[in-house]
Order: C-alpha cells, then structure tokens, then sequence
C-alpha cells in the first residue's frame, strides 16, 4: 500500500524555521543589551540593527503563515499520553503569536514615537502617541519573555521526545 503521510517538513519549511531561530540567538540578546547602552553613536547603529532584522522576522513570519496555510505540514507524531498533541499545537500556535506580538509591538512602539519606519518597500509615519508607545513596549518586553519560555518548552519536548520516548522528531525538521 503507498504511503501518502508526509513525515519530514519540507525544505522551505525547514528554512523558515532555522532561519528564524539563527535570527533570534541574535536579536532577543540584542534587544536586551540594546536597552543597556547609554546614549552613543553605537546604540543608534544597535537600535538600527535590531529594527531592520526585526521587520525581517516580522515578513518572514507573515510569509512563513501564508506558505504554511498552501502547503501539506506533516501530521503530528502519534500521541504517547492524552493531550499530547493538543500541547504540541498549542506551542507551535503560541511560537507564531509570540513572534507576531514582539514584531508588531516594536514596530506600534516606534511608530507612536512620531518615529518614520521603513518597511523596506515603504516608509511610515505617523502623529506621536508617547502613552500608546510605552504601552506597545510593555507589550514588546513582555511577549519576549513569553517568547523566552515557549521556545524553552519547544526544546525540552524535542528533549522529552528523543530521551523519554526514544523518538527523533529532530529529524522531522532537518532531514
Ligand atoms: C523577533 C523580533 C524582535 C525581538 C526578539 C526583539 C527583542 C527585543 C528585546 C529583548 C528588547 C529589550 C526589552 C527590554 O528588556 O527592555 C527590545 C527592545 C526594543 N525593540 Fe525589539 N525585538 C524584536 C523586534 C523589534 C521590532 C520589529 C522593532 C521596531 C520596528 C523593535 C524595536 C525595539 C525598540 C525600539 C526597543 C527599545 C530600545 C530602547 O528603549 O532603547 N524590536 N527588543
Ligand atoms: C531551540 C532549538 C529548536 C529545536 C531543536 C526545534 C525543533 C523543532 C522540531 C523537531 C519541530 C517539528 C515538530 C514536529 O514533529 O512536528 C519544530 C517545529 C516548530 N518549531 Fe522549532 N525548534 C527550535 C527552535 C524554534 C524556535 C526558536 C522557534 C520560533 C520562535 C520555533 C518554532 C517552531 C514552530 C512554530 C514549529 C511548528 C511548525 C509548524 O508545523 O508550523 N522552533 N521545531
């Protein structure tokens, strides 16, 4: 009989995800050093950093979801306890909100600045609103922690997986 289940991510897939977590190594400690720094030439440089690879990650996301909507994602392992998968796709929901809540809300933060962004293929500016700002940077601070935790839960269930269950999902999304 064939076997028509796909196991493996497929290759732009598997882009997008290590991509994102090679970005990420990156840019979550950069934002917090970034808030360190006094006032100097090098922070404007950091700050301009942070925000350009930010957009990208906030694209990426976008194009990632759209890509993933079209195509066939492989079906979840077979659950080992009740719940299991339910857990699974709820880290991986809350993966994709984290990343949309930190990019939007960096982006709100500076646009509520009176700050012109560019979004590579256009720039936006808008009428200063300090008191949403500081908001939307709560909001940014915040959902980088969460960030922070699911993608610790992430890698202790690749973990769980490979020690407790003897299975390679690894391999799922680099093979
Ligand atoms: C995945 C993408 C991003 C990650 C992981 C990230 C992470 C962080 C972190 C960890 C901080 C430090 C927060 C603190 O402890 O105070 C920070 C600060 C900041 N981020 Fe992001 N960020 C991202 C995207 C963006 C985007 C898209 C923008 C704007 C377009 C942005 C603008 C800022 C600004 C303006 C600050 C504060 C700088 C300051 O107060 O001097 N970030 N970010
Ligand atoms: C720490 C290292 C990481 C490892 C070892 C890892 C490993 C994996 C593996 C094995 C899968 C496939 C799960 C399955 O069998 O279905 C997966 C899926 C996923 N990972 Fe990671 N991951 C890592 C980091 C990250 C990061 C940093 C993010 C994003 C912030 C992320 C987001 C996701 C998402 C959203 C999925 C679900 C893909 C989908 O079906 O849409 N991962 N990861």
């Amino acid at each position: 009989m064939m076997d028509n289940t796909i196991h493996q991510y497929n290759w732009l897939a598997k882009f997008f995800h290590w991509f994102t977590f090679l970005i990420l190594i990156f840019q979550i400690p950069m934002g917090f050093i970034l808030v360190r720094l006094d006032f100097s030439d090098l922070r404007i440089t950091i700050e301009n950093v942070h925000v350009i690879v930010g957009i990208t990650v906030f694209y990426l996301t976008i194009f990632r979801l759209i890509f993933k909507f079209f195509s066939k994602s492989p079906k979840l392992m077979p659950a080992s306890f009740v719940g299991q998968k339910l857990i699974a796709k709820l880290n991986h929901i809350f993966l994709y909100v984290a990343l949309l809540t930190i990019t939007t809300s960096g982006i709100f933060k500076k646009l509520f600045n009176g700050e012109k962004l560019n979004f590579f293929f256009f720039k936006v500016r808008i009428e200063d609103n300090f008191a949403l700002a500081d908001q939307f940077y709560n909001i940014h601070i915040i959902s980088n922690y969460t960030l922070i935790v699911l993608i610790s839960l992430h890698l202790l269930a690749v973990l769980f997986h490979q020690i407790f269950l003897k299975e390679n999902i690894l391999k799922r999304m680099t093979k």
